[in-house]
């Protein structure tokens, strides 16, 4: 008889109970909101925007900080601010958010996609030395899921090399390295406050940068060039900019609605994260006792790990099946729908990442050519795609121990009948049919 939930057995936990969802938002945030709907003030540079600003720059340990429209102009920003732009070559992890890549295009620069490590899905810096050439003018590291970089060392690999750091913090809102805040390491660091993130606005970016002089280009950057003087004094900068001429820009600027949930969202954000990190260690903990699966690695100096998505790793030699099968049943057991799921496409084999199909990237053959997704070897990348990773949002860690148990539980019984496993096919994992070239 089956054991298997998937296959008709008994699932470790039934459906219908309830486990925490997300976004979420209290009266507090619903007063802030209708205030600015009975004010006059809707748009960007706005109190809130700027008491926000301020007050998540400063618990991220950053200098300054501003916020933009989205995580992926953030990151485009991020790169113009730096003079980055036509056939500069930016490396970037093979295995993220196709936004990372994507927004280094906008600029005409060139994405280099570069290997990951197996324990973290983060930079591997020997990879990321074996692709520096000396068109290479900067890094942008992204901070996976749960994990870090070894940020340390990554930051004197670009010293040494003379490369500007972009950190891409979309997923790390309250993650601490050493009780420093991960994006206060980067030049430039970059955030995203979409739905699904651990701060959510429904939508908004946010750049932390080190000095004065990045900042107000920055800021001229977002509101359409015009110059720093036109920005209410903040971060006690009294005096007004040196910076009198315009740039070229377009609109990059987010509302006072969202600076409004996003202020509401910060009061809550750091107990939040302490949650899922109490979780996600203890979880942890119970699948290093488990044959087959590995959990992901933590480095020492983190202090604080925030995260956006909880990921594990199977072996699928030892259990006779990949990850997609390993999801679909994962899911029967605990009856989770398809929460848990692979990992992000390798972007050189990514459905949402097809710059040759876009016209505004067909600046020379030398360019088209460099771009080339296939071109990139990620063999790491595709490994955690297509075979070994396992992936939750991070709502799941904000259910309590008795949750964390029956994922444990689950896994665990999975493991336990190796052989029924075996047989399941297919299952969770979002595919998007590139377009056809
Ligand atoms: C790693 C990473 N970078 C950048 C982005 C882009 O952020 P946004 O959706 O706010 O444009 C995302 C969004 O999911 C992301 O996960």
């Amino acid at each position: 008889m089956a054991k298997l939930a998937i296959n008709g057995g008994k699932p470790v936990r039934a459906p219908g109970g309830k486990l925490a969802t997300w976004p979420v938002s209290d009266p507090v945030d619903a007063a802030l909101v209708a205030r600015i709907t009975k004010s006059n003030r809707w748009s960007f540079d706005g109190k809130y925007e700027w008491e926000f600003a301020e007050k998540f720059t400063k618990y991220q340990t950053a200098k300054y900080g501003l916020c933009c429209a989205n995580g992926t102009v953030g990151i485009q920003l991020a790169l113009e601010a730096l003079g980055i732009g036509a056939y500069d070559e930016v490396i970037v992890p093979g295995i993220t958010w196709q936004a990372t890549a994507s927004a280094c295009l906008d600029v005409n620069a060139v994405a280099v996609l570069t290997d990951v490590e197996p324990e973290t899905w983060c930079l591997d810096l020997d990879q990321v030395q074996a692709n520096i050439t000396p068109r290479t003018k900067a890094v942008v590291v992204v901070h996976l899921y749960g994990s870090t970089c070894d940020i340390d060392a990554l930051v004197r690999l670009c010293k040494q090399h003379n490369l500007y750091l972009i950190e891409d913090c979309a997923h790390q809102h309250g993650t601490f390295w050493k009780g420093k805040g991960v994006g206060s390491f980067g030049d430039v660091s970059s955030w995203s406050f979409q739905e699904s993130k651990v701060l959510p606005s429904g939508e908004g970016g946010f750049n932390m940068c080190k000095t004065k002089d990045l900042f107000e280009k920055l800021y001229a950057l977002r509101n359409c060039g015009r110059p720093y003087p036109a920005c209410p004094p903040v971060f006690g900068m009294k005096k007004p900019s040196a910076m009198e001429t315009a740039l070229h820009s377009g609109n990059y600027r987010l509302t006072e609605w969202q600076a409004a949930l996003l202020l509401g969202g910060l009061r809550r954000m750091d107990r939040q994260v302490k949650l899922r990190d109490k979780n996600a260690i203890y979880l942890n903990g119970l699948l290093a006792e488990t044959p087959g699966v590995s959990p992901m690695g933590r480095r020492p100096q983190i202090t604080q790990q925030s995260y956006f998505n909880f990921a594990f790793k199977i072996d699928p030699k030892e259990l006779g099946v990949d990850n997609r099968a390993f999801c679909a049943a994962l899911n029967a057991e605990l009856s989770t729908g398809d929460a848990f799921e692979p990992p992000y496409e390798p972007l050189n084999k990514c459905g949402l990442y097809q710059p040759l199909t876009k016209a505004r990237y067909n600046l020379s053959k030398q360019y088209v050519k460099a771009i080339d997704p296939k071109r990139f070897r990620l063999p790491v990348c595709e490994d955690a795609h297509f075979q070994s990773g396992v992936c939750v949002h991070h709502v799941m860690l904000m259910n309590t121990k008795k949750e964390m148990d029956q994922i444990a539980e689950a896994v665990r019984k999975l493991v336990d009948h190796k052989d029924e496993l075996k047989r399941v096919k297919g299952g969770a994992g979002r595919r998007y049919r590139p377009l056809a070239i």
